[in-house]
Parts: structure tokens; C-alpha cells; sequence
């Protein structure tokens, strides 16, 4: 038995325009988490796609339990014992989380999926973990949070002992972590191995043994997590010191640019959207706190024209007819929280997917509707600048990005065009520490030039630094409206919970 589950060594993948890996040498040993960190581009995902074997380096070498490997496919990886819990959902939407789980790996009972044994072991895994999951609901029915767990509901399922999670956690509400970090605990006390992907330092404090910071496709260091601390890993990564809270002065709200009133959204069992009545104005930025698939999806979708509800929305006391189209053409921004979804078209390069959703219009379509490349090209420069989306090129397509800097191309669609309401899901999810401080910054710049700015996120800490007023959802209606100064976390999570009512 060797001491390490995994090592890489020099391990170097180029693609046309960087250097995804230069000579990655790593390790990490049975019985621990190693946190592996480092800016949105740096390398990590490819770094482990390679291992469970999803894309071929071009240079090095890779060890299990001492042993040099060959990894060709997945296959070939889960044969080994490697199991890899991706940061984009590879889930069959139309079916049900228990087929999802053994997909490829189907019990038989003869010829047959011996379902019964199937959903046993499901189920006693779903126990196992505390996870809240319906083995039977269908996958397109759940909130991205319960996707997320599906995903490692899956690996578990086959028998990993050396588990890859890349930011398992971006979707995952505090409590949900919390039973993470337990299992993923338990998991290396058991002998096992992990490798942690994620952007949230404070978690890598708390759940590693060891980190390891890649910044441009190098290794720029490992630390003990003992011996280390917020501040300095940021440093690591991103090679400067890094504000780790939002300064921002207090709102001056001007003239009350969306209203809600008694919105309703029906649902199976109970409505969606309950009653929900609300006002933004310009100038302030008002945040929906509540566990996700409490509404905010559905309320985020009424908002942006993209369902049919009952009730009153008035924007700058209009009513729009409510359509995407529409209700962009007024002002609303959206960024959504399902990137690879709605937010980008995979396929088209940057200076198209930096002008969707005005690409109709003046001045991107001129005469009959075609496009006017050199206006596109030239104001899709400008975004790509000003938002340090990496590797800066416009002609690159959606799929070649690493998460962060996709989300980095949406976020910057969404605020340059300058609307009058920002509807923004999610908006730093999977993004790194300091292009977190970046997209925080221009929200609030952009509320000071009198944006109105609906925020919604999973993240406490974001909508209590962010946000001027809070809204609190549960179970489709909202339940309280609190102030972030003078409310703790504890008791809007409490409100969370629906533990308790109005404050
Ligand atoms: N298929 C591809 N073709 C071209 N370039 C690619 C491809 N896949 C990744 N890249 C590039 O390789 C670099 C590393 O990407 P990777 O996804 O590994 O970053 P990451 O560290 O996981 O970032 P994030 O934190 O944003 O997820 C990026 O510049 C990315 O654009
Ligand atoms: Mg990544």
C-alpha cells in the first residue's frame, strides 16, 4: 500500500489558445482531503477531467496507490476506483433520480434491473448521507441544488474510493454542506481519499487536510490547512491581496421601478408562488434569502417573462406584456442561474453570446436584420475587457470556458447594456474570490447610477453583504422582510426554515 491514493506527475495539456496544465505534479494520500484552489481558468477542472480520464494530456504520468496508470475513459477510472463528481450536471432530466443513480450499472435479476435491490441500496446511500431526495422524483423537477446531490448520490453508488468533487458545493445551502463536509469527513476516516474543488477559502479551511494552489496551469504551492488562512490562500491565487468584504455606502432609493402584487404561481401540491407582493426601486438592491425551491426559481421566472402567473408586475408603474422580449426591451436584466442552460448557447462564439437578447436590435442588426459584425466585434472586445473574461478572445465558444469565466461573459452581458432593474440569480456561483470582489463591485456601482437590483442567492453571507433590504421565501410566499444590519444569520435562517414568521 502506498501513502498516496493519487499522484500526477508533470502532468501538461495545451489547448490553442493556453496552457490549460504546465507540468502539474501533485498528490494526495489515503485518508485525507486535499483542497485543490486556484482563479476561474486556472486549470483545475482540466486537471481532473484528465485523471478520470475525459480529456488526454499531452505530457505526464499518473499513479494509483503507487502504481503507474493508464486512465483512457471513465472506465477505465471507475475501475480503479476514482469517481468524479462534476461541476456541470451530467443527468438525464427525464428520468428519475433512482435510474440516474445506477445508469450503466443496473443490478440484474437475470435480464432484468433487479429494481428492488436497486432502490434499496439507494436508498440506504440517500439515509447515509442525510441527503433530502425522493428516489423517484424526475430529475428536470429538481431544484439544481437536488441535482447537485444526485450527482454524488451517483459516485458513491459506484464504490469510489478515490473521490474528485468539483465544487460539489456551489449549489448546496448551509446545511447541506454542513452534512457534506461530514460525510466527505467520515469518507477519509474510512481510509479513502478526496480532492475538493471550490472557491469558498472558508471551506477549505474547514473540511482539508492539505491545499494545493494552481495559478495558471502551475502549482504555486501546498499548505497544511493548519498552518494557513483565508488571506493567504487568496494571495496564492490571485496574486495580490484581496478585500474579502463589500464596502458600499447606504442606498438612496429614487422612484419604485418594479412592483409586484399578489403574484401566484400554481404548483401540484401547493402553489409555487404564493401572494408574493414586493417593490424594488432604483438605486437599491433588495435580496431573496430562503432555502432554494422555496419560489425563488419560479418568482426569478414571472419577473423575466419567462412564465405565466396570476397577479400585477408593473415596471416604472407600467404593465409590460409580459414576454422575455418584452420585458428586456423595457430594461430588465437576467442572469440566470443555470449558466449552461439559459445563459450562454454553447456553440456560439463570445461576441455572440455577449450581444443575446439585443442581437435583433439596433445597433448589432442593421438593414433587414443582418448583423453588424465590426459594431458586435468592437463592443464585444469592450465586455470582454472590462470584465476580464480569460482567454481574451471573442471568437471562442461558449463550451471552452471554464465555469467561471462563462459566468464572467453573462454577468458582463447583463450590466454593460445598462438596464433599469437587474434580476440576478446566482450571479457568483462557481466564480473565484477575486472576480467575485469584481462582479460585487460593478453591482454596486451600477445601484449607485441607479440600477434597481433583484438578488437572488443561495450564498448567506452574498445576500447580507449585498443586499440593502431582505426578503426571506418559504414555501412560496415571502415571510418576512429584515434589514442586514440589524438581523444575524441565525435569525433569517430560522426564517429559512419557516421556523418562525414576519420579523
Ligand atoms: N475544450 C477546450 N478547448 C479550449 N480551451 C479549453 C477547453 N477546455 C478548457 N479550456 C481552457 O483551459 C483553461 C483551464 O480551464 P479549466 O476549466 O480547467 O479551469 P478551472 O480552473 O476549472 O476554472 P473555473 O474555476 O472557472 O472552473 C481555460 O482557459 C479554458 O478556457
Ligand atoms: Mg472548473
Amino acid at each position: 500500500m502506498s501513502e498516496y491514493a493519487l499522484q500526477l506527475k508533470n502532468i501538461t495539456k495545451r489547448y490553442p489558445l493556453v496552457l490549460a496544465n504546465d507540468h502539474i505534479s501533485l498528490g494526495v494520500k489515503w485518508g485525507e482531503v486535499l483542497a485543490l484552489v486556484g482563479e476561474n481558468g486556472a486549470g483545475k477542472s482540466t486537471l481532473m477531467k484528465i485523471v478520470y480520464g475525459l480529456v488526454k494530456p499531452d505530457e505526464g504520468e499518473i499513479y494509483v496507490n503507487g502504481k503507474r496508470v493508464e486512465i483512457q475513459s471513465p472506465s477505465d477510472a471507475i475501475a480503479l476506483g476514482i469517481g468524479m463528481v462534476h461541476q456541470h450536471f451530467m443527468l438525464v432530466d427525464t428520468l428519475s433520480v433512482l435510474d440516474n443513480v445506477i445508469l450503466g450499472m443496473e443490478p440484474k435479476a437475470g435480464p432484468a434491473i433487479d429494481y428492488a435491490t436497486a432502490r434499496k441500496r439507494v436508498v440506504e446511500l440517500i439515509e447515509e448521507l442525510g441527503f433530502d431526495l425522493d428516489p423517484d422524483a424526475i430529475i428536470e423537477d429538481l431544484p439544481v441544488g437536488a441535482q447537485q446531490r444526485v450527482e454524488i448520490l451517483k459516485t458513491l453508488y459506484r464504490d469510489a474510493k478515490i473521490l474528485i468533487l468539483d465544487e460539489p458545493t456551489a449549489v448546496l445551502t448551509p446545511q447541506e454542506v454542513e452534512e457534506l463536509f461530514k460525510f466527505l469527513r467520515e469518507f477519509a476516516a474510512k481510509g479513502h481519499a478526496i480532492i475538493l474543488i471550490t472557491h469558498k477559502l472558508d471551506e477549505v479551511m474547514e473540511v482539508s487536510d492539505r491545499v494545493t494552489v494552481i495559478r495558471d496551469g502551475k502549482v504555486v504551492g501546498t499548505v497544511n490547512t493548519p498552518e494557513t488562512s483565508v488571506a493567504e490562500l487568496a494571495r496564492m491565487m490571485v496574486g495580490r491581496e484581496v478585500i474579502l468584504t463589500v464596502h458600499k455606502k447606504p442606498a438612496e432609493p429614487g422612484e419604485v421601478v418594479l412592483e409586484a402584487q399578489d403574484l401566484r404561481v400554481e404548483g401540484t401540491l401547493r402553489p409555487r408562488l404564493n401572494d408574493v407582493s414586493f417593490r424594488v426601486r432604483a438605486g437599491e438592491v433588495v435580496g431573496i434569502a430562503g432555502v432554494e425551491g422555496n419560489g425563488q426559481t419560479e418568482l426569478v421566472e414571472v419577473i423575466t417573462g419567462l412564465r405565466p402567473f396570476k397577479g400585477v408586475l408593473r415596471y416604472n408603474g407600467e404593465t409590460v406584456h409580459p414576454s422575455a422580449r418584452k420585458v428586456r426591451e423595457w430594461g430588465v436584466s437576467h442572469i440566470p442561474e443555470e449558466r449552461n442552460d439559459r445563459g450562454l448557447i454553447l456553440e456560439f462564439p463570445t461576441r455572440y453570446n455577449i450581444i443575446l437578447g439585443d442581437h435583433y436590435r439596433p445597433p448589432f442588426a442593421g438593414f433587414l436584420g443582418f448583423f453588424n459584425d465590426a459594431v458586435i466585434n468592437d463592443y464585444a472586445e469592450k465586455v470582454v475587457e472590462r470584465f476580464d473574461v480569460r482567454p481574451r478572445s471573442i471568437y471562442l465558444i461558449g463550451r471552452r470556458y471554464s465555469g467561471g469565466n462563462a459566468q464572467k461573459i453573462i454577468v458582463g452581458r447583463e450590466l454593460a447594456r445598462e438596464p433599469k432593474l437587474l434580476v440576478a440569480a446566482q450571479p457568483t456561483r462557481g466564480v473565484d474570490i477575486g472576480a467575485i470582489e469584481f462582479i460585487h463591485q460593478n453591482i454596486i456601482e451600477a445601484r449607485d447610477r441607479g440600477m434597481a437590483v433583484l438578488l437572488v442567492s443561495a450564498d448567506l453571507n452574498e445576500v447580507m453583504s449585498l443586499s440593502d433590504r431582505i426578503l426571506v421565501m418559504y414555501e412560496g410566499r415571502i415571510v418576512g422582510e429584515v434589514l442586514p444590519g440589524e438581523v444575524t444569520e441565525e435569525q433569517i435562517g430560522l426564517l429559512m426554515a419557516g421556523l418562525e414568521t414576519a420579523v
